[in-house]
């Protein structure tokens, strides 16, 4: 299996009311791979009559569009029910700018499904169901087919769709949204590489680890603690809640494009998007496919390693923001617990530091 190919995979219906795509031939799990030796991602070139970028190009203006980000995390399945990494996912992609979020729901567990809910009454996630297709007959639970119905779903409704998984974080190295970190990117690009307009960003992977038994690393812990001021309260919530981006204190070496590097996609121009990169554009659309620069941004994929993992992370500036942020997610999600469980609207006493399994 290639990347860049959907063999017989037929996209059915490639309108916004896209509900089903069907792979008829067998596909192999891309979910876990690297992505093939010598592949790369695809060239789109950039004729001479596009290579005039228009003001409304360059400026993320989202004039006309409802939203300027909107995330799909595509397929939930076998009962997720980590409400935690969810909503620690939900609220660091908030602050970078996305507005709404679309998770297609094969099955989740009883945490999840409260959370779930609750975001959709505030008007932001939209959950989709999504059957149970045979697992050997498409990718990872048919990923590819879920974030498609995505992609398309937001033509000419979002500027941009990041296609990510609970765990991936998009991190801007120097800014503190996706909105400075794409205009970084685009400007970047129009005065090194002459590219003006971009179809989609990917960004190179890293694992994050964090600690051997669930416990920080020191004495990172400790500089990371001091250089962010983090109170002892404040520790107690990191650690109660498994705040994923604050206990990964190392990162390993960021892998080469495309091995499991992450897009954002410009959707009017995307034919096929992969989980990973784009596979098909439209060609009629002479736009180029970016491969973010590193010092730009990247992709954090939190997860617990036991190899070793030795570069020590850097602290990058949205941190405080992101811990108050997320402080308040939790709160919030906690309230509304609350009020499910004694009936009521109004509970005002929050222990930001219990433990929201308890109510569940
Ligand atoms: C992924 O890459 C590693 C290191 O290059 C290699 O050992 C492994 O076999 C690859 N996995 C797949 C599924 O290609
Ligand atoms: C893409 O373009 C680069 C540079 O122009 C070239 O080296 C590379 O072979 C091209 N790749 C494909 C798949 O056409
Ligand atoms: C680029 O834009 C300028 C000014 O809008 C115009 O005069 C020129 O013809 C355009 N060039 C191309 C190749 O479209
Ligand atoms: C859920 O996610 C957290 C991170 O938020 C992680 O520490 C924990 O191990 C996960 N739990 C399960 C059961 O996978
Ligand atoms: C998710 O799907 C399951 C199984 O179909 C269903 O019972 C549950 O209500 C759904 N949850 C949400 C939030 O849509
Ligand atoms: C915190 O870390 C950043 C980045 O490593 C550094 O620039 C800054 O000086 C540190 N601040 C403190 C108070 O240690
Ligand atoms: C590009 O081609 C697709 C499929 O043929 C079509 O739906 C779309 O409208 C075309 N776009 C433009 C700008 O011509
Ligand atoms: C919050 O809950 C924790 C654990 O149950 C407890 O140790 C702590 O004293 C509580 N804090 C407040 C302010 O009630």
């Amino acid at each position: 299996m290639r990347f860049g190919k959907l063999n017989k995979c037929v996209v059915v219906a490639v309108v916004a009311t896209l509900t089903l795509s069907v792979c008829s031939a067998l596909i192999e799990d891309d979910h876990e791979d690297n992505g093939s030796a010598g592949d790369d991602l695809p060239n789109v070139t950039t004729s001479q009559s596009a290579q005039n970028i228009s003001d409304s190009e360059s400026k993320l203006d989202p004039t006309v569009r409802q939203r300027t980000f909107t995330v799909c995390y595509g397929i939930l399945f076998e009962r997720f029910d980590n409400y935690s990494s969810l909503l620690q996912s939900v609220a660091f992609n908030r602050l970078m700018g996305a507005e709404h979020f679309f998770v297609y729901n094969q099955s989740v567990g009883p945490k999840v499904d409260a959370l779930l809910r609750h975001y959709q009454q505030m008007g932001l996630v939209t959950v989709l169901r999504w059957p149970p297709f045979p697992t050997d007959r498409s990718w990872y639970h048919s990923q590819n087919a879920a974030i498609n119905d995505c992609v398309y779903r937001n033509r000419g409704i979002s500027k941009f769709v990041v296609v990510i998984d609970t765990d991936e974080y998009l991190i801007p190295v120097r800014h503190t949204s996706w909105e400075e970190l794409l205009e970084a990117v685009i400007h970047k690009e129009a005065k090194e590489n002459q590219v003006r307009r971009a179809a989609s960003f990917t960004l190179r992977h890293s694992f994050y680890c964090y600690g051997e038994n669930d416990t920080p690393h020191e004495p990172e812990w400790t500089w990371f603690k001091n250089n962010l001021t983090i109170t002892k309260e404040e520790e107690t919530f990191i650690l109660r809640n498994d705040v994923l981006l604050f206990q990964g204190m190392f990162k390993k070496e960021l892998l080469d494009a495309p091995r499991r590097c992450k897009t954002i996609y410009r959707p009017e121009f995307s034919k096929q998007a992969g989980i990973h990169y784009p596979h098909k554009m439209w060609s009629n659309r002479s736009r180029s496919s970016v491969v973010v620069d590193d010092s730009i941004g990247f992709v954090a994929h939190l997860r617990w390693f036991s190899k070793k993992c030795p570069q020590r992370t850097s602290l990058y500036r949205f941190y405080r923001d992101y811990l108050h942020t997320l402080r308040k997610y939790f709160d919030d999600f906690q309230l509304h617990l609350l009020s499910l469980q004694r009936g009521r609207e109004n509970v005002r006493a929050v222990n930001q530091t219990y433990s929201i399994l308890s109510f569940l």
